[in-house]
């Protein structure tokens, strides 16, 4: 009988992680599931629990041994677990850097054990800082705060490793996933996240200033899908923009989730434009991000009772948070 891949995801319990895990199960691949359930949530995966295919392993990245058996015999490793909250990174830096730095060369460690085909990681767009638009791979990075900084360094580790050891990897920059399971317990997460839950609950969305600031939104599957043709297509060494490759207004977000607004003071100092050139992945693994905004909105208002498990940020709630960044950029 032919040998199925055989593919780990940390981070395997949260948002993006649970959508690739469908994808992987989808494209018969034997995959191992980690996360600590830090930010995520198990609840995520439950339609595989009973999977032959499909095995949990409930671990702090932090503590993976070199030699953790679940890494052994692997073809991919998807390495998604991981912080990203620009305040609370400001907040709170170290845990950040533990995370996000030292994490990834734990599960670079234990990866050695097998011969990859892939080890692909997930970094973001926050690497950039304000950068121009739009934003290519070989534009400067400049993070603004600790999380995007500690996703750069891992990325540079997971590089490092990949030269050093001979372990093929590929790292994706994601821009502004959004979708389904997009529940965040620990921070407010995205501007998404953060609407979605003051929608359930009926409360008008928190803008920050006139509305004018954009993101490039890019659906939840899409992403997943991005992390399947990385691992098959994408080049050793490479970064690659993963957005929709269009920004949108938030004003705009605001209209198609039909809600009211309600002014917060404008973070100065954020990027005004976020918006990705996403060729070089079109070019380099033939992707192309195929929900449009309108569908994954519609998508996403379906399942809005997801939202209930996420923490609501009122606005008084969400100054005493940023008060933070404006101690940092008056
Ligand atoms: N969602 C986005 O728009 C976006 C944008 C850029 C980058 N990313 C990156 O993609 C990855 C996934 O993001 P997401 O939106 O799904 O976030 P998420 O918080 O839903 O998923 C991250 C998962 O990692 C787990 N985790 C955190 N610390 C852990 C630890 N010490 N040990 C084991 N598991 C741990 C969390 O429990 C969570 O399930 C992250 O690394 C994030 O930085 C996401």
């Amino acid at each position: 009988m032919e040998k199925k891949p055989r593919s780990l995801v940390t981070g395997a319990a949260g948002f993006l992680g649970s959508h690739l895990v469908d994808q992987l199960i989808k494209a018969d691949h034997e995959v191992i599931g980690l996360d600590n359930e830090t930010n995520g949530s198990w609840d995520n995966l439950i339609q595989w629990e009973k999977h032959p295919r499909f095995t949990k392993v409930h671990q702090d990245i932090l503590e993976i041994s070199p030699l953790d058996i679940h890494f052994q015999n692997l073809d991919y490793v998807f390495h998604l677990a991981g912080l990203e909250c620009p305040v609370t990174s400001i907040k709170n830096p170290e845990v950040f850097y533990t995370t996000n730095v030292h994490g990834t060369i734990k599960v670079l460690q234990a990866a050695r054990q097998s011969k990859l085909k892939k080890f692909v990681f997930a970094c973001s767009s926050s690497v950039y800082g304000q950068a121009s638009t739009p934003t290519l791979e070989t534009d400067a990075t400049i993070p603004l705060t600790p999380s995007g900084l500690t996703k750069l360094q891992a990325e540079e580790a997971v590089f490092h490793w990949g030269d050093l050891f001979e372990m093929p990897a590929t790292s994706l920059r994601i821009f502004n996933a959004y979708g389904p399971r997009s529940v965040s317990r620990l921070y407010p997460g995205s501007v998404f996240s953060l609407w979605m839950k003051q929608k359930a609950e009926e409360m008008p969305f928190t803008l920050l200033g006139n509305g004018s600031h954009s993101r490039d939104f890019i659906y939840c599957t899409d992403v997943a899908n991005a992390f399947y043709v990385a691992a098959l297509e994408g080049k050793d060494g490479e970064s690659y923009n993963v957005g929709s490759g269009k920004p949108l207004e938030l004003q705009e977000l605001a209209r198609l989730l039909k809600g009211k607004t309600t002014a917060l003071k404008d973070r100065k100092d954020e990027p005004n434009k976020v918006w990705a050139d996403i060729s070089k992945f079109q070019f380099d693994c033939n992707w192309q991000p195929r929900v449009p905004i309108e569908n994954g909105i519609e998508f996403s208002l379906d399942v809005l009772q997801e939202w209930n498990r996420a923490p609501l940020w009122s606005p008084e709630k969400l100054d005493s948070f940023f008060s933070t960044w404006f101690e940092v950029y008056s």
